[in-house]
């Protein structure tokens, strides 16, 4: 019985399977437009909204550091996930990865974590999503009813469940069910808007690095490193540390890449350039955008939902033609993260599926346009039912301990993978091994530890659900049964 929870699933196997017909999927990216994806799946919430919240509560103007620290730990993880796309260059990304290296049982378990990840990170920036539109519409005197732009639930500090007296938030399901509609039209379509939508948000981005650059007021820099207030994490170098753990957010999404490396041309090469290209593009951006803003409004003043649109206000006459190009990239930028995110979450459906773990109805391809059609509809319905249903707090939460604990077991992988099977073919290496993967292990954890308790309870039900699926039915029913 032990034994089949740890099973391995074979390298060679999993590459023939993945080779040849594809498994139906199609190979049509190329670096270029994985750095598009990459950029599309990061740039979102994370510049547009936590950026000035950091900055006011933690890290003052020195958030850049905090960023340059967040983006060293991301580009660890990076360099993993580069090593193990380029080598198993298949849809299911850290769960074919662990199943080849762990077995069965944690193969599963962290295919059940990334559907944590990608679910809740798609359901929360359509929430995000739903409050920039409501201020756009706003802005220009179009009022929706409270019962249809209201998440249904809500959780109060105290730790109990209220009915908000809302039906649901239905633009954040709205935008679930339009970008789901761009993806069952197949990758190529999805990458090509993908493409608008990621020239849109970068051009806003580089107006504002751009225009504003020139109305920075250099007091607002000084001191650079506010005085830390006695507490830990508020201001000083402890704040830098806490800044960087919460703009960690802003980077997620470039192991979403890895779960196109079936649908790659070439993943030994485009997979490693695609993710550590958007990793670094991104890195430069969001230091570039943290120093105009808080050069131009006083660090103190920044808590507050859209930070870039007010500092456009302080800066005068002279850029307020850039507020409504701001609100416009910052609605489009969250598009394409939703897209990205939801790719990503079929795609694991996709995989798993593959291995007889869940049902087949997931693994069913469309052949004309070669997309896992049931695995994107039940992506589709359960992340708008939660976008709709709960807020925007709950659900973050919950997306940064899957994302570290997906990172954590990426990098630790890689290390027991270099000592078990040191032959296989590695087209890109992870430098510096094990020093790299491990420190990027540890920083993974040292957040994950510093996350609240309840965030951890919500993780072991998560779990719990899991393991009664994977009991109830994966391990009956996986592949690996029949080769015996
Ligand atoms: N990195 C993504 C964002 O900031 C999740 O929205």
């Amino acid at each position: 019985m032990i034994n089949q929870f740890f099973r391995k699933k074979d390298v060679g196997a999993m590459l023939r399977e993945a080779g040849g017909a594809n498994g139906g999927l199609k190979r049509s990216l190329t670096t270029s437009s994985l750095v598009m994806l990459g950029i599309g799946a990061i740039v979102g919430t994370g510049i547009f909204v936590i950026t000035g919240q950091a900055a006011a509560s933690y890290a003052g103007p020195a958030l850049t550091i905090s960023f340059l620290i967040s983006a060293l730990g991301c580009v660890m993880a990076g360099l993993c996930y580069a090593e193990f796309a380029a080598m198993i260059p298949v849809a299911g990304s850290v769960y074919s990865y662990s199943y080849t290296t762990m077995g069965e049982l944690p193969a599963w378990f962290i295919g059940w974590v990334l559907i944590l990840e990608y679910l809740f990170a798609c359901s929360s920036v359509a929430v995000g999503w739903s409050g920039y539109m409501l201020s756009l519409l706003e802005g220009w005197g179009i009022y929706l009813p409270y019962q249809i732009i209201t998440p249904t639930f809500d959780h109060l500090p105290d730790g109990s469940w209220v009915w908000t007296g809302s039906i649901i938030n239905f633009p954040a399901v709205f935008i679930v069910i339009l970008v789901s509609s761009f993806l069952m039209g197949g990758i190529k379509q999805s990458a090509v808007i993908n493409n608008v939508i990621v020239v849109i948000k970068i051009s806003v981005i580089l107006l504002f690095i751009g225009f504003g650059i020139s109305y920075i007021d250099l007091s607002n820099w000084q001191p650079y490193i506010p005085e830390n207030t006695g507490e830990f994490g508020s201001f000083g170098w402890s704040g830098i540390l806490r800044g960087a753990g919460v703009v960690f957010y802003a980077f997620l999404g470039f192991d979403a890449l890895s779960t196109a490396a079936q649908e790659t041309r070439n993943p030994q090469k485009d997979m490693p350039r695609g993710i550590l290209i958007s990793l670094l593009v991104c890195a430069l951006l969001y230091v570039a955008v943290t120093a105009v803003l808080t050069g131009i409004v006083n660090y103190k003043e920044l808590n507050v939902t859209a930070p870039i649109a007010l500092a456009i206000d302080r800066a005068g006459e002279g850029l307020a033609w850039l507020s409504p190009f701001i609100k416009l990239g910052a609605i489009a930028g969250l598009s394409s993260v939703i897209l990205v995110m939801m790719l990503g979450q079929s795609r694991i459906y996709y995989a798993i599926s593959k291995d007889g773990l869940l049902p087949r109805f997931f693994s069913n391809i469309k052949p004309e346009r070669g997309i896992p059609l049931n695995a994107t509809m039940v992506a589709c319905l359960v992340t708008s039912l939660i976008a709709g249903l709960f807020p925007l707090h709950v659900l973050a939460e919950l997306v940064s301990i899957g994302t570290l604990m997906a990172f954590t077991i990426v990098c630790i992988a890689i290390v027991v993978l270099r000592k078990t099977q040191p032959h296989l073919n590695r087209p890109f290496k992870t430098p510096f091994s094990p020093f790299v993967p491990l420190l990027g292990a540890a920083i993974c954890i040292i957040q994950m530890v510093s996350l609240p308790g309840s965030t951890w309870l919500r993780l072991i039900l998560w779990t719990v659900l899991g393991m009664i699926i994977y009991f109830a039915y994966g391990i009956k029913h996986s592949k690996l049964n029949k080769r015996k």
